[in-house]
């Protein structure tokens, strides 16, 4: 297989990953033969993916307006993804002019392309670190350059917890993440789960085993669990609720079953 200018020589292109499954079903180009047959295969008990991914994006994009919309002029995306249409950056920064925007992926091609989308722009980069290790984040060079911590931060986590497993304490990194975080900064976060599914558990669980079987397994958290990473925030109205009824700018009536699949909120720090 060929390998093209944007696949960075460090990685494996015979080995599916995350981001470009990801980027596959949001129709993005930066994905190989062997991420979209294990998409498809996961779509082979989840029709409905697709669907749920759209959600998410459309979920993150209003939760970003809403904390444009509230003053906040920095933005720390942790898992920021392969750049697709819509990116945090340019949501912000047009939302509010000088915005400074932080991806952190430890995908070397999400790395590497954000790279390149962002050449030039002064004022958002990219950090190639893990969420496991919230230090490399708070300390890199990047994030001392473009995000003030004694000022409010929006805190992107959105589609990633999923794939921390409990051993590797997502709620610890969380916690270390926030504590690190002036008053008034919000948390923006998404999560899957078997609760909302529309169909039943034995058969989303197909999906889930196709990310278990590429070693990056997918970690269902039920509503509880997943309220627990908003310790220490106040809830935004109206909560931990499925991506639709998050804020819907039209009536959520007309979404995909699929698109109610896990959760999302935004969390405030007092
Ligand atoms: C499903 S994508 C979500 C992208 C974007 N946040 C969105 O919601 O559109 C998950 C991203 O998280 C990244 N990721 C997974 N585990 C990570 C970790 N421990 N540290 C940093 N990034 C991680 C993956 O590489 C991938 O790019």
């Amino acid at each position: 297989m060929e390998r093209p200018a944007w696949a960075p020589r460090s990685i494996d292109i015979s080995v599916p990953s995350v981001s470009r499954i990801y980027d596959y079903y949001l129709g993005g180009s930066h994905n190989f033969e062997v991420d979209r047959d294990a998409a498809r295969k996961a779509m082979e008990f989840l029709p409905g993916l697709p669907k749920i991914m759209q959600a998410n994006r459309a979920f993150m994009r209003r939760a970003v307006r809403f904390a444009a919309d509230r003053g906040i002029t920095q933005y720390l995306d942790v898992g920021s993804g392969i750049p697709t249409f819509g990116n945090v950056h340019e949501l912000a920064q047009s939302a509010v002019p000088g915005a400074h925007v932080l991806y952190v992926d430890n995908d070397p091609v999400a790395v590497a392309h954000s790279q390149a989308v962002l050449a030039g722009n002064d004022i958002a980069d990219v950090v190639a670190a893990d969420l496991r290790k919230p230090q490399e984040i708070l300390s890199s060079p990047q994030r001392e350059r473009l995000i003030d911590l004694n000022r409010p931060v929006a805190l992107l986590l959105v589609a990633i917890l999923h794939f921390v497993e409990d051993a590797d304490d997502p709620y610890g990194a969380v916690a270390e993440l926030s504590e690190a975080l002036a008053p008034g900064s919000l948390l923006i976060l998404t999560h899957a789960s078997y609760e909302g599914i529309p169909v039943p558990a034995e058969r989303a669980e197909g999906a889930v085993d196709v990310y278990k079987d590429i070693r990056n397994p997918l970690i269902m958290r039920s509503r509880d669990e997943i309220a627990r990473f908003f310790e220490g925030y106040d809830m935004v109205e109206p909560g931990l609720v499925p991506m639709p009824h998050w804020r819907p700018e039209s009536a959520p009536e007309d979404e995909d079953p699929f698109a109610f699949s896990g959760f999302a909120g935004v969390g405030r720090t007092a």
